[in-house]
């Protein structure tokens, strides 16, 4: 046999020399999910390891990622039942939850840290829909104004990447040009531009009290049979002025994400979401699966299927125990 792949397998020195693929801290986005108040903190039971903070806890849990070499954060806003209503205008308030922590944030932190922020309506509309509700539709361009003026009083705060994720069509265009007649046009907007109406999420919107009070998000995330579908999406957030896409889920869309890496030249995120988190951890609390191997093996699946960043809640252990 003049070829045996084996030859280049006999030792772990020689794997590594050969190995294709590497994740590095660098490329980790840690989620945060923040309470509109000054200190608290309270346990996401089916996202064990990820809790709701305050700003205080919020500061100083990224204050210890920084030292393990996590150098962005994603943040995601929760906005308090009370402050609930059908346009999400609590998630407009420049002195709402978002942009103080953002503020702070900054303060303490300046440019060692990026500040990305998740741009959306869902945590702030009484109905948990992404965009305006009106008599049983999600109205579209209704909802653009308010999603750019979101994004603006994040940039406003200090975020240096704003991440819309509401999938209504035409959000990027209308985020770029209100952010830059701001005087923002070195804020980069991060497209959640290949987002699937996906089951995944559910422990998610326990974590943000966001699940949509009727119906479901499929008139406006995508239908997960389609992936030439991801493409289109993809070509229009770049032509609207995107700095980032991003495919989200990631595991079950590894095929997505190879299709749109071949098809832009963009920096491409892969979002690890909340359901594919909680599995792992759930197998793992049973004994069925070893955390640090399967972890390993899922985020290094989404650099090899082309993803440049990916947001994932297994960042801090993944990092901690040295497990990638
Ligand atoms: C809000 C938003 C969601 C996620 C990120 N931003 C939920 C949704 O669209 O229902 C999901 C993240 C995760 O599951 O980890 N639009
Ligand atoms: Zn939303």
């Amino acid at each position: 046999m003049s070829q045996r792949p084996r030859r280049l397998r006999v030792s772990r020195q020689l794997r590594e020399v050969v190995c294709e693929t590497r994740v590095h801290a660098d490329q980790l986005i840690q989620p945060h999910f923040v309470l509109d108040q000054e200190s608290g903190v309270e346990a996401i039971p089916s996202m064990p390891t990820i809790d709701r903070m305050g700003r205080k806890e919020v500061l100083k849990r990224i204050e210890k990622d920084l030292e393990l070499g996590i150098r962005s954060v994603m943040i995601f806003g929760l906005a308090g039942g009370a402050r609930k209503d059908n346009e999400g205008t609590a998630a407009q308030d420049a002195d709402g939850c978002v942009p103080k922590v953002v503020g702070e944030l900054k303060k303490a932190f300046g440019s060692d840290l990026v500040v990305m922020t998740d741009v959306c309506l869902c945590a702030y509309t009484d109905h948990g829909h992404c965009g305006v509700l009106h008599e049983g539709r999600i109205l579209n361009d209704p909802s653009l104004d308010l999603l750019a003026s979101t994004a603006l009083v994040h940039a406003e705060a200090g975020a240096d990447v704003v991440a819309p994720s509401d999938m209504m069509d035409g959000r990027i265009g209308a985020m770029r040009s209100k952010l830059d007649s701001n005087g923002f046009d070195d804020v980069a907007i991060m497209s959640y531009a290949v987002k699937y109406a996906s089951a995944y999420y559910g422990p998610f919107r326990d974590a943000a009290d966001s699940a949509p009070a009727a119906g479901d998000r499929k008139t406006y995330q995508m239908d997960p049979r389609n992936s030439r579908e991801a493409l289109r999406e993809a070509a229009l957030d770049e032509a609207e002025g995107a700095d980032f896409l991003m495919v989200k889920p990631a595991l079950a869309y590894l095929d997505v994400i190879a299709k749109v890496r071949a098809a832009s030249s963009l920096p491409l995120a892969a979002y690890n979401v909340s359901g594919e988190f909680s599995a792992v951890k759930a197998a793992v609390a049973q004994g069925w699966l070893d955390e640090a191997a399967v972890v390993s093996e899922n985020l290094h699946a989404m650099v090899r299927a082309g993803a440049d960043q990916i947001i994932t809640y297994h960042a801090r252990e993944a990092l901690a125990g040295a497990w990638l």
